[in-house]
């Protein structure tokens, strides 16, 4: 008896063993890289609330992309700050706008990256909301137009995939109609159908110069559109919408708090999906380690292996390019994960 008890350990003895059992695995392949773009040439201005990371003009972006290209990762997920911002969020669907131009010089520069453009007014619109305002609420249906529009400008511009972020019901039946009506079938839609509203969003919030701002009757937050926390069946529904109105792809969004939901998308569809690993996910975790809290790079392949682990079959995160400069240099990448 004494010599047959199980002894785990066994195989967990020298990093090799641990290499060869371990269940799962994190290739930059199954990465996306989100990227922020402003106007102009040569630009790159920091983000205070997301080390590493910077608004980048098309041109740099593109410099960025090649690089990502070079390590493997999977795409690049843009977000577009635009010089002038209206109620409207017009600049959304410019053509020589951040993003189209981005998406041009990403298409030159590093031709066989895969290229997501996110879709949502917020970034736009100069009251922060992710839809155009009426009577004090983001009205749904006037929204969908808007975002059909950008769709179509980031699609013509070449991109991939558009991912619409707004939360807005029938957006994206709206926009497959408006992309297929201009004969861009091959472009993929990569829905976020199911996305929390979170405090999760704040240091992206600062990045995109996005943070609702209070206006006479509009709402403060974002809860009149994105999900309750309390909800995972709701996010089994909006999933199966968003599949039945076109979507190809799905994304969750935050992950490292509803990994019980990445798991329940997971088994419910039978698309790829992504799970976000979002902004304050991120700088928490900077936070920490600035701090001595925490050591950054372990934490980083915990909490990303644990959202695969999960279920994810991508990860859209701000730690893409570290990972895969890790994963680059084996040694390395083998000490971190020991
Ligand atoms: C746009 C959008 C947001 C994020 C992705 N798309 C912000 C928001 O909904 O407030 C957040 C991503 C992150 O925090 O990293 N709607």
């Amino acid at each position: 008896m004494s010599e047959r008890f199980y002894r785990g350990r066994r195989l967990r003895r020298t990093p090799g063993l641990r290499r060869l059992m371990r269940e799962t695995r994190i290739e930059p392949a199954q990465l996306v890289a989100p990227l922020f773009v402003v106007e102009g040439r040569g630009a790159k201005q920091a983000i205070a609330s997301l080390p590493d990371h910077a608004r980048l003009s098309p041109d740099l972006a593109a410099e960025e992309a090649a690089a990502l290209e070079s390590l493997g990762v999977g795409a690049v997920l843009l977000f577009g700050i635009p010089a002038r911002k209206d109620a409207a969020g017009t600049s959304a669907w410019d053509d020589e706008g951040p993003v189209p131009s981005a998406i041009r010089a990403i298409r030159k520069r590093a031709p066989g990256m895969v290229i997501w453009a996110d879709v949502c007014l917020c970034e736009y619109s100069d009251h922060g909301h992710c839809g155009v305002l009426r009577d004090g609420d983001v009205d749904n249906d006037a929204t969908l137009a808007g975002l059909s529009r950008a769709a179509l400008a980031y699609a013509r511009a070449g991109a991939d995939a558009v991912a619409p972020s707004d939360m807005m019901d029938g957006r994206v039946g709206a926009i497959r109609a408006a992309l297929d009506g201009a004969s861009l079938t091959s472009t993929a839609i990569v829905s976020y159908a199911v996305k929390y509203a979170s405090a999760f969003y704040g240091p992206f919030r600062e990045a995109a110069h996005s943070r609702p701002i209070l206006q006479a009757g509009a709402p403060s937050d974002r809860r009149g559109y994105q999900m309750d926390g309390g909800n995972v069946r709701e996010a089994r529904r909006e999933a199966r919408a968003d599949l039945a109105e076109g979507a190809d792809a799905l994304i969750v969004k935050p992950a490292g708090p509803y990994l019980d939901v990445v798991s329940a998308v997971r088994r419910a569809v039978d698309v790829p999906v992504a799970a976000y690993q979002v902004s304050g996910e991120y700088a928490a975790l900077h936070a920490a380690a600035e701090r001595g809290w925490m050591d950054l790079e372990a934490a980083m392949w915990e909490t990303v292996l644990g959202i695969r682990r999960a279920g994810a079959d991508l990860v859209i995160t701000y730690f893409a390019r570290r990972i895969a400069e890790s994963l680059a240099a084996p040694a390395l990448a083998e000490e971190a994960r020991r």
